[in-house]
């Protein structure tokens, strides 16, 4: 049994302590939490049994506090670091919400101050796990098409009034799309291709209608470093022809035919002679995504074998939202090795 305190238990929080943990409860028990709110504090304690000793409103005291093998953190992006230093210092593994952080700076911090510490830290990206991009993903790694050419991904959402997206923050932020959106489709591209972006290009703006202080929108190319491409279209803006958040588009273009899911999550194989495509079977039985990345987690406690999904590979993702921002201001391409090891040199944990 691993213990776990959950630092940010409303929001996106709520899922993990409501739906993921509390189906859970054989595997991990919830010890505390940590909430700068009373209600989602009083509502995790309900559902967890805790003791008003064990609900806090900071990271740093819950920690010397209570006893724990990891915490998950799912506070919004620029409180991250804070509470992976609070970890650190407590000698805790982490779970952590996407992104890393909400600056390069404070990413590249938070990957060396958890490396030098030897600590686990695994970073969600939940959308790995759902049944069909498990599909999509397997026909690619089956080699039945051939070898990939290009990935194309599509994410486009509403969010002009009156609909919002989630809180407020993400209004208001610098670069929206791309820290709080792209980072799960630039993931979801370096999956699916197995390679990493060498280098990215494009542009990101705003709508002169939109909702957003920030970009919303975006329009990217990447090189990959398997010699393949991909390109992106990101855009909180859509109005009418919607792949929002579980319903994205994603189509690979492979040597002998491509594949395709688009917002009905049928997962399709187009070939040259065939008239009708291929519906792809999807598994069934999968773990629910949390589920999956908890267990996934819990094995990396338990053998030392990194989560696909941990700090070392995902500020590779990462890497392209903040190269993404870079090319954005300099308007040039972008190398995203080069710009991470630059930062990596140049910062103090
Ligand atoms: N993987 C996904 O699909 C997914 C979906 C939504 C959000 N997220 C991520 O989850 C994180 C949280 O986003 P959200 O939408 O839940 O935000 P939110 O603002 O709705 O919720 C954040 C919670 O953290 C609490 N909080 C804020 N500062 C805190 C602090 N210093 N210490 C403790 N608690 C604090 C807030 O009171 C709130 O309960 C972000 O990193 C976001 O990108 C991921």
């Amino acid at each position: 049994m691993r213990r776990c305190i959950v630092v940010g238990a409303g929001g996106r929080g709520g899922y993990w302590v409501h739906r993921v943990l509390a189906e859970m409860r054989n595997q991990v028990q919830v010890v505390g939490l940590v909430d700068i709110e009373p209600e989602p504090l009083q509502q995790g304690a309900q559902a967890h049994g805790l003791a008003p000793s064990q609900l806090f409103s900071d990271a740093n005291q819950a920690f010397d506090a209570l006893e724990a093998d990891f915490c998950l953190i799912a506070t919004p992006p620029w409180v991250h670091e804070q509470n992976v230093r609070a970890a650190v210092a407590h000698g805790l593994a982490i779970l952590s919400e996407k992104p890393v952080a909400d600056t390069l700076e404070a990413s590249v911090r938070i990957k060396k101050m958890v490396e030098s510490a030897g600590l686990p830290m695994t970073v969600v990206q939940n959308y790995r796990y759902s049944p069909y991009m498990l599909a999509f993903r397997d026909v690619l790694r089956s080699g039945e098409l051939g070898r990939l050419s290009y990935l194309v991904a599509r994410f486009a959402a509403c969010y002009n009034p009156p609909r919002s997206w989630g809180k407020r923050f993400r209004h208001e932020m610098d670069h929206a799309l791309l820290i709080e959106g792209s980072v799960h489709h630039f993931d979801m591209l370096r999956n699916l291709a197995g390679a990493d972006c060498e280098e990215i290009f494009g542009y990101g703006w705003i709508p002169q209608w939109a909702d957003f202080k920030g970009d919303c929108n975006g329009l990217y190319v990447m090189k990959m470093t398997d010699g393949s491409h991909a390109s992106y279209e990101g855009s909180c803006t859509t109005e009418g022809y919607e792949n929002s958040w579980h319903r994205e588009y994603y189509r690979a273009e492979c040597e002998t035919g491509a594949v395709v899911v688009d917002a009905d999550n049928v997962v399709k194989v187009y070939r040259i002679d065939n008239e009708e495509p291929t519906i792809v079977e999807q598994p069934t039985g999968a773990p629910e995504e949390g589920q999956a990345i908890v267990m996934e987690f819990l094995d990396y406690l338990a053998t030392g074998e990194p989560s696909p999904t941990a700090i070392a590979d995902n500020i590779k993702s990462i890497g392209m939202v903040f190269a993404a921002i870079e090319c954005d201001r300099t308007g040039q391409p972008i190398k995203v090795r080069e710009m991470l090891d630059d930062a990596e040199a140049g910062i103090e944990v």
